[in-house]
């Protein structure tokens, strides 16, 4: 066995320069591979005579052993410098304070809006929906206001484009939430138990008035419903949704085309050092408009005037807000102020609900 210190030497030197596992593994595999060097002079070593061949054995097995142990240290050794150098790089200061991420919370008309349907759901009204862009026959003609009706200029209605040429009336951004009453009546027939809760449209803008706002409606219409039904049902609402043990409404004589006979609805109120109280006091604040439902209104949504009646409502959501939770100002509830939103937002998850208490 002739040039072993030589072999030894080449495979120490190619294990040390071996930059990476993968030139190791090359490296092993040409000296200890089933084909490597070192494996095919052990191949040779049947042909010797009993006494050369157990020598060179031991030789070759010293040799193997030592390559293999120089293997290994160096595998370790790049390892820990892969380590070290991943460890370099992966850098990362666990005592920096965290950076919280932006959160919002519910907005006070979302949580309005479970509150009251909660409290309506509890006496039996399910909810309606209707299209934010409606037809002017739903928004208007349905609802006894014939074109020629002033009621239509005092509603400052936002018109949809029609292409040059379409003489069709243009649809129009709903001004109230009434049309939704066509709608479910038109769907469900009588008797009829609902509110429908949504957006709505009119062209003004002040500290009261916002372009957009939102309406609840409610319509309740069987064989012998009267207007001492709305009235219980509303102080009902009111007393739930104020969270006080009584309230006041006082039914102001009034006119919608929509209604016959027609109330709007002022809650007995005070003003204590630009304190809100509910329930007592000398003031009262309107919050809604309502009355029987028109016959001309049945009529229009195929439910017989002759064999069914009952009433309807329309309250303004954002109003109820800013007065249960002191709010002063209309305009921020659109402003989509991440601040404003933290003071008077709600925690996600607390779902309001009768039982459970509504504003937690
Ligand atoms: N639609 C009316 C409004 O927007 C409110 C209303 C609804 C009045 C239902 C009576 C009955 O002012």
């Amino acid at each position: 066995m002739d040039g072993l210190d030589t072999l030894k030497a080449k495979y120490l030197t190619a294990v040390a320069n071996a930059a990476d596992e993968s030139a190791l593994e090359e490296v092993r595999v040409a000296a200890l591979g089933k084909k490597g060097e070192i494996s095919a002079m052990m191949a040779t070593l049947g042909k010797m005579e009993p006494d050369a061949r157990k020598a060179a054995g031991a030789m070759l097995n010293v040799l193997k052993d030592e390559i293999d142990a120089a293997l290994r240290a160096r595998k370790s050794g790049l390892a820990d410098a892969a380590l070290d150098e991943r460890l370099r790089t992966e850098w990362l200061d666990v005592t920096l304070p965290g950076r919280p991420r932006p959160r919002g919370t519910i907005h006070p008309v979302s949580q309005v809006m479970e509150e009251l349907t909660a409290i309506f759901a509890d006496m039996g009204f399910a909810v309606a929906e209707g299209p934010q862009v409606e037809s002017d026959w739903y928004n208007f003609d349905a609802l006894n206001i014939p074109p020629e009706h002033p009621a239509r200029q005092e509603h400052d209605t936002f018109f949809m484009h029609r292409a040059p040429g379409d003489d069709r009336p243009p649809h129009v951004l709903r001004t109230h939430t009434s049309p939704v009453q066509i709608r479910a009546m038109t769907e469900q027939g009588a008797p009829i138990r609902v509110i429908a809760p949504g957006r709505v449209y009119r062209m003004d803008m002040d500290q009261t008035h916002t372009p957009m706002f939102h309406q609840v409606e409610g319509l309740a219409i069987d064989r012998d419903i009267s207007m001492a039904n709305l009235k219980w049902v509303l102080e009902e609402f009111c007393r739930a949704y104020f969270e006080v043990p009584s309230v006041e409404l006082r039914f102001r004589a009034s006119h919608f085309p929509f209604t016959e006979p027609s109330a709007e609805v002022d809650i007995r109120c005070s003003w204590e050092g630009g304190q809100l109280k509910i329930g007592q006091g000398d003031k009262w604040m309107e919050i809604l408009g309502s009355g029987m439902v028109h016959p001309k209104v049945l009529q229009a949504a195929g439910v017989d005037p002759a064999q069914w009646q009952g009433f309807a409502f329309g309250m303004g959501i954002d109003r109820i807000a800013m007065l249960k939770y002191g709010i002063p100002d209309l305009r921020a509830f659109f402003e989509s102020d991440l601040r404003w939103l933290r003071h008077y937002g709600f925690a996600a998850l607390d779902m309001p609900d009768l039982p459970g208490g509504l504003s937690r």
